[in-house]
């Protein structure tokens, strides 16, 4: 067992120079977590679960305690996979961090779900580049209880194998999908918006801001649009894109994209902060505070 993350390359993306560690799966090291690992981990499940009642989805916040997840200790993995894999059949691998797409695309297909095994430090509470366990348990895993959100998943994870025997206009679009959904999504309810995105409820900042915000525009969600739409890694989201339920997002998704894929390589992207003539508008960004430039 390696208890040091090991970086093996860089390779370039879209996104600029990403790590790619070891593409193994490991067990989980949880012997060696450190009283500081789980005290990093109880301090940022509190914080957060404090946080998100009332502005995470009720979905998210049922799973996370159907599935045992608590701020006690870091969880462990084949705990969770038994919750997992009784509610919809997904199972958590243990990664060293960021895996190759097509990599990452299989486990997806497979109902792997992939989570990189080491906690952030305690200086990085508030902030860190790269997806950690706090990241991935706590803000991926939760959903994939869900039955119609573990099928978009498998299903997305299926359509990245193909994106990726298309080419990379055809990944760059299907990525910018789950930017907006799988990471950054939105969704309306009864009770008013609420997060469903990984990357917001694992962000105490990003929970405020997508939600309460004046500065980001919060449109309708349209799937060509959608894929059309340059993303921010660097700062918050300028827009996020609200949807109307997960079945709805499972609909317009379910067919084929290669005929959309072709269509979209005719088009022009979109930056990440302008609203276009047909967007349905829940909320106009007045873009206060907004960085210039650095779409990706
Ligand atoms: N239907 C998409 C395709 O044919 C696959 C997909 C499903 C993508 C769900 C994202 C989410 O490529
Ligand atoms: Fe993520």
């Amino acid at each position: 067992m390696n208890a040091v993350p090991r970086r093996v390359e860089n390779q370039l993306t879209d996104k600029g120079y990403v790590p790619v560690y070891t593409t193994a799966v490991v067990e989980q090291p949880w012997d060696q977590y450190a009283e500081e690992d789980h005290a990093t981990w109880g301090t940022l499940f509190e914080r957060q679960r404090a946080l998100l009642v009332g502005r995470a989805c009720d979905e998210f916040l049922a799973a996370q305690d159907a599935m045992g997840m608590t701020p006690g200790q870091i969880p462990r993995f084949d705990q969770l996979n038994q919750a997992l894999g009784a509610a919809t059949g997904w199972q958590l691998v243990g990664v060293e961090g960021l895996l190759p797409e097509l990599e990452f695309f299989e486990h997806l297909a497979h109902r792997r779900f992939p989570v990189t095994w080491w906690i952030r430090r305690p200086d990085q509470i508030d902030y860190i580049a790269e997806p950690d366990l706090f990241h991935d348990l706590f803000g991926h895993v939760p959903l994939l209880m869900n039955p119609l959100f573990a099928d978009y998943m498998a299903a997305y994870g299926r359509g990245g194998v193909k994106a990726h025997g298309i080419g990379p206009e055809a990944l760059a679009a299907l990525t910018r999908l789950y930017w907006y959904t799988v990471e950054f999504g939105l969704i309306r309810t009864p009770q008013g918006l609420r997060i469903y995105g990984a990357g917001i409820v694992s962000s105490k900042g990003e929970s405020l801001y997508s939600l309460e915000s004046d500065a980001p525009n919060r449109l309708g969600f349209d799937l060509e649009r959608v894929m059309r739409t340059r993303y921010r890694i660097d700062t918050f989201q300028k827009t996020y894109f609200v949807i109307d339920s997960f079945e709805q997002l499972i609909q317009v998704t379910a067919p084929d994209f290669t005929p959309i894929y072709a269509r979209l390589a005719t088009l022009a992207t979109l930056p990440a902060g302008q609203v276009q003539p047909n967007d349905r508008v829940d909320h106009r960004g007045t873009g206060l505070g907004w960085a210039d430039g650095g779409d990706v």
